[in-house]
């Protein structure tokens, strides 16, 4: 079903008492969200167990910023999905432009993890966008329609239900500079219209899209009013519990 969703992506940022002190800040402060709000965090790999334990009487859902489509073996330094489900996270962001630029992950590779993850019963935050190369020689369509296709458009239709997507355009993430309320509805118009023509016209409106680059308490009320906007991928702004927080108040 299509949710409202704020998710932070906390990226490679929090030691453990910087991961407490801040879950704590948003625990106080809960009450201050609409409850229609879902909220997400993902903390890095080391802080998932006490995140997982510190939000277990809240509403606030964990989840693993990346995993490995193995179910085990000799993967040096991976984590799979068998290792989060055994500590509670049910939850996992895939295919972040990050990943695709500094370790390499192909769109044969996140069908992989996407396969894994749901069957695995994982909730999957897929991530896609262009760079700004892409977008600058009018290339961001076909960019987007592509890494659908690549990674996803092989899922059956009953997968959808487990997909949230986040349209990411590179080169609004950590730049401070975020696409306008304009773009960002064009792409999500654009993805939706994509699902309605490989599934059915109910399969793309019961996704939720998620936009993701440079989101801020001062921009994020004018591109959730946009129609295929369902809420934030959030990175630089989720480290601060009052801008996350206010982030999801701003449907
Ligand atoms: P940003 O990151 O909000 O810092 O631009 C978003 C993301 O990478 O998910």
């Amino acid at each position: 079903m299509r949710q409202k969703i704020v998710a932070g992506n906390w990226k490679m940022n929090c030691d453990l008492e910087e991961t407490k002190t801040l879950l704590k800040a948003l625990k106080s402060k809960l009450d201050s969200v609409d409850p229609a709000v879902n909220l997400i965090v993902a903390p890095s790999f080391t802080n998932l167990l006490p995140a997982v334990e510190m939000l277990k009487d809240t509403s606030i859902e964990v989840a693993a910023q990346n995993m490995h489509p193995k179910p085990n073996g000799p993967y040096t330094g991976e984590v799979s999905a068998k290792m989060l489900s055994s500590i509670g996270v049910k939850t996992v962001i895939l295919g972040h432009s990050e990943r695709r630029k500094y370790f390499g992950e192909t769109k044969a590779l996140l069908n992989d993890k996407v396969n894994t993850a749901l069957t695995q019963n994982f909730k999957v935050i897929f991530c896609v966008g262009e760079s700004l190369a892409a977008r600058q020689d009018k290339q961001h369509f076909q960019v987007v329609q592509s890494q659908l296709k690549g990674s996803l458009f092989y899922l059956s239709k009953k997968n959808w239900e487990h997909l949230i997507l986040a349209y990411e355009p590179v080169w609004a993430i950590g730049t401070g500079e975020t696409a306008t309320a304009q773009q960002a509805q064009e792409m999500h118009a654009f993805i939706r219209e994509e699902i309605a023509q490989n599934y059915d016209q109910q399969t793309a409106d019961q996704v939720t899209i998620l936009y993701g680059g440079s989101v801020k308490p001062g921009n994020a009320q004018e591109l959730f009013s946009q129609k295929d906007v369902d809420g934030g991928l959030i990175g630089g702004a989720a480290l601060n519990a009052d801008d996350f927080l206010n982030i999801a108040n701003c449907f």
